[in-house]
């Protein structure tokens, strides 16, 4: 039996969680700074940092409730891809400890934590695998061919999916974050009210979301300009924004598992958090589609610590002179 504690705070969550053998969560601490950075209409990194500094001790401690440290086998940090002086945070709280209590440190990816949120469900995982990781920072169509092997087949070239949610919803005057906002607006909508772009790019693997933000926003101007704005059909729109993100996504994925012959489909990220996404996903793929728990897409550290588990398995460990690395990569095949 392994534990490990996981620990996150490459954006805008400073989270804590110990998992068990990489599948069961003894515990999972998310302590968000939404209602913080929402005054901001985004994520304010500075303000981030420090929220983090704030609260990652008492966070870490109450993951750690009713453990011993000696009952734990090694701590994970994210320490890359994200925010550098929020993946500080973090990293030095992992090695601090890790130090003090004698305990091996891993450095994690954090797309490779979103795609082992997947690990948490109890399904069994079969390779290859297709993972579509879509958060607020990424959206990476990604062919997993065994623990920690990866091929990367394209990604976004602008936006990423969930960045193209948030600054949509910020178009349609919607709280922060833009995706659950949408996503609740978009309930009482026709998804077919506005013939909104779809850039398929050709062949490609690729997404491109700017031209349905620039889209959007025409049509915004348009309502202004005749002083029509508050008969804008909000819910309309936002169910036609949220139809045209999910038929990219769905269709790429879908036809990317096709051709690599994959087994199975992984949802993962935040924006997997959308049940449109999810249900589309499903309906369209003739392969089983796993996704997260509605609150294992978002971030959390029990997809890290579940990572770290196979890392750990490996014989993977970090030095001391881990660093962060705010633009990281995942490992190629
Ligand atoms: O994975 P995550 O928590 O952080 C990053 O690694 O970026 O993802 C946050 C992103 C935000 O852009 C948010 O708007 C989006 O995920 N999101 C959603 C939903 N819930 C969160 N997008 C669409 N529908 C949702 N229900
Ligand atoms: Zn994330």
């Amino acid at each position: 039996m392994v534990r490990i504690l996981g620990i996150e705070t490459s954006c805008d969550e400073t989270a804590a969680a110990v998992v068990e053998d990489g599948r069961r969560i003894l515990s999972n601490v998310v302590a968000s700074q939404i209602e913080i950075h929402r005054r901001y209409g985004g994520v304010f990194p500075e303000v981030a940092s420090r929220q983090h500094v704030l609260s990652i001790l008492p966070v870490i401690e109450e993951a750690m409730a009713g453990l011993g440290w000696d009952e734990l086998d090694a701590i994970a940090v994210t320490h890359g891809p994200g925010l550098a002086g929020s993946l500080l945070v973090g990293v030095n709280a992992a090695k601090g400890l890790a130090l003090g209590r004698g305990l091996p440190l891993l450095g994690i990816n954090h797309i490779e934590a979103h795609i082992y949120a997947n690990w948490l469900t109890g399904n069994e995982i079969a390779f290859p695998a297709l993972c579509l990781v879509v958060s607020g920072g990424h959206t990476e169509l990604i062919l997993m061919s065994d623990h920690g092997q990866y091929r990367r087949l394209g990604g976004t070239i602008d936006d990423a999916a969930g960045e193209a949610f948030d600054k949509v919803g910020r178009l349609l005057g919607l709280e922060y974050p833009g995706g659950p906002a949408i996503e609740r607006t978009a309930q009482y909508g026709d998804p077919t009210a506005f013939k909104l772009p779809r850039a398929w790019l050709g062949d490609s693997y690729d997404f491109s979301f700017s031209g349905l933000k620039t889209a959007v926003l025409r049509i915004v101007k348009k309502y202004e300009s005749q002083g029509k704005l508050q008969r804008l059909p909000l819910a309309d729109l936002a169910a036609s924004f949220q139809a045209a993100v999910v038929d990219v996504l769905v269709e790429k994925a879908r036809r990317a598992a096709q051709e690599c012959g994959a087994r199975q489909i992984l949802l993962a990220g935040g924006v997997a958090a959308n049940k449109t996404l999810r249900r589309e996903m499903a309906q369209r793929s003739a392969l089983p589609v796993l996704c997260p728990p509605i609150p294992l897409c978002t971030d959390n550290a029990a997809m890290v610590a579940s990572a770290a588990y196979f890392r750990f398995q490996a014989g993977y460990r970090s030095g001391w002179d881990l660093d962060v690395i705010p633009n990281l990569k995942l490992p190629g095949p």
